[in-house]
């Protein structure tokens, strides 16, 4: 892996440094729900406001599709930034208007400002250059530390860095780039990882590119049955998408005893938090019934192979954990991963929020901020704002 241009590379006092971060947080009530994010980019803004830069902050949130959206203005995600950094955050009300640019201009050495939305402007997910003149016409110079957006090619994570040079990437960047590309390119052995979450074809691109890689493949959550199905298995109205199972047999067939399946899962009687559920045999879910989560007999073993690993991936949770009956499978395995000495990576997404909201995020390696970024990286694709840092230097 080339590495790629960092911090270390401006000089930024007195400059106005543009800072492409994930700023993409859940919100509950109108208030931050989740600091994961938050927190992973306060290294960077740090380092930059030491520095003397003054820093102005941009990110989007949620989808608004090209249009302000009142529920998703940054204005609470400004107000907790600053209470993470114990200074002071300007929030913008619009992204390159007339208020971006005063909130800019009246920005001292060290201080932080905050655009509004981006994708409240078309011109972002378009990747439009006019689009990114503007942003690119707010910085002296750009920093891309928003490794959870690495993969979209829009324009303030590619166009950008094609106007404005210096551009480098921010700590955070680094450190995801690094961690993640390890598990690839030298991971020490035995090397498990562990796949679920509920849709199959977002996971084939990594449990291909990962299958030569890794001692033990363990799949749970819903896509397990499609794996199941795929050996025969009478799953019952558990989820499989049809339209994969050959693929999966493919994959299941070039894994060899690779592939840990489970082998026994928690069936519904409906797609319910209260519903009915029992314990079954994973290769004979009663017809009607679905399963929501692996058994107590798959956990032990997986908590065995993970206790084993040297390195260890988990991505996606093994069942349906936000609902109390069905979250014993992610707890077991969240808790495994959490004692196992070796070196330990959640892949961002649902797993994430699954080992910090049961209290485990600081007994693992790394927790990655990106989901679909990370995904992609493991697919061994190279991320497009990773490529526009390197063509930019
Ligand atoms: C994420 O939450 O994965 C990133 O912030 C990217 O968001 P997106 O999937 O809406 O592009």
């Amino acid at each position: 892996m080339r590495s790629l241009p960092s911090l270390a590379e401006l000089e930024p006092s007195g400059q106005r440094v543009l800072v492409r971060a994930d700023l993409n947080v859940p919100l509950d009530d109108g208030a931050v729900a989740d600091d994961l994010r938050l927190e992973a980019s306060l290294p960077t803004i740090r380092a930059l406001r030491e520095a003397g830069a003054r820093v102005v902050l941009m990110s989007h949130l949620g989808r608004p599709k090209g249009e302000v959206r009142e529920e998703l203005r940054l204005a609470p995600v400004g107000a907790r930034l600053a209470e993470l950094l114990d200074a002071p955050v300007t929030t913008a009300s619009d992204v390159v208007g007339d208020d971006a640019h005063r909130v800019i201009d009246q920005l001292g050495d060290g201080d932080v400002a905050l655009l509004e939305n981006l994708r409240f402007d078309p011109g972002e997910k378009a990747n439009d250059p006019e689009f990114a003149r503007a942003l690119a016409a707010l910085g002296d110079a750009y920093v891309n530390d928003a490794f959870g957006a690495a993969h979209r090619a829009h324009a303030s994570v590619v166009g950008v860095p094609a106007q404005l040079q210096p551009a480098v990437a921010g700590d955070l960047l680094r450190t995801e780039v690094e961690t993640l590309s390890h598990l690839l390119d030298e991971p020490e052995q035995p090397f498990v990882a562990i796949l679920g979450g509920a849709k199959v074809a977002d996971k084939l691109g990594v449990i291909d590119n990962l299958l030569t890689r890794v001692d033990r493949l363990l799949i749970g959550g819903a896509m397990c049955f499609t794996f199941l199905r795929a050996q025969g298995a009478d799953v019952g109205a558990s989820r499989v998408e049809e339209d994969q199972l050959e693929t999966v047999a493919d994959l299941s067939s070039r894994a060899g005893d690779r592939l840990v399946l489970p082998t026994d899962v928690i069936a519904a009687s409906a797609f319910d938090a209260d519903a009915d559920h029992k314990r079954v045999t994973a290769d004979a879910v009663p017809d009607g019934w679905m399963g929501m989560d692996i058994g107590s007999d798959t956990v032990e073993t997986f908590a065995g192979m993970i206790a084993d690993a040297r390195t260890l991936l988990w991505n996606g949770p093994m069942g349906v954990f936000e609902w109390a009956a069905f979250a014993a499978g992610t707890r077991g395995v969240a808790q495994a991963v959490a004692d196992c000495d070796g070196f330990t990576v959640i892949g961002g997404g649902d797993s994430a929020a699954a080992v910090r909201s049961m209290g485990f995020a600081d007994r693992v390696s790394h927790v990655s901020t990106g989901g679909g970024a990370s995904l992609e990286l493991l697919e061994g694709e190279e991320l497009p704002g990773i490529a526009a840092l390197h063509r930019a230097s």
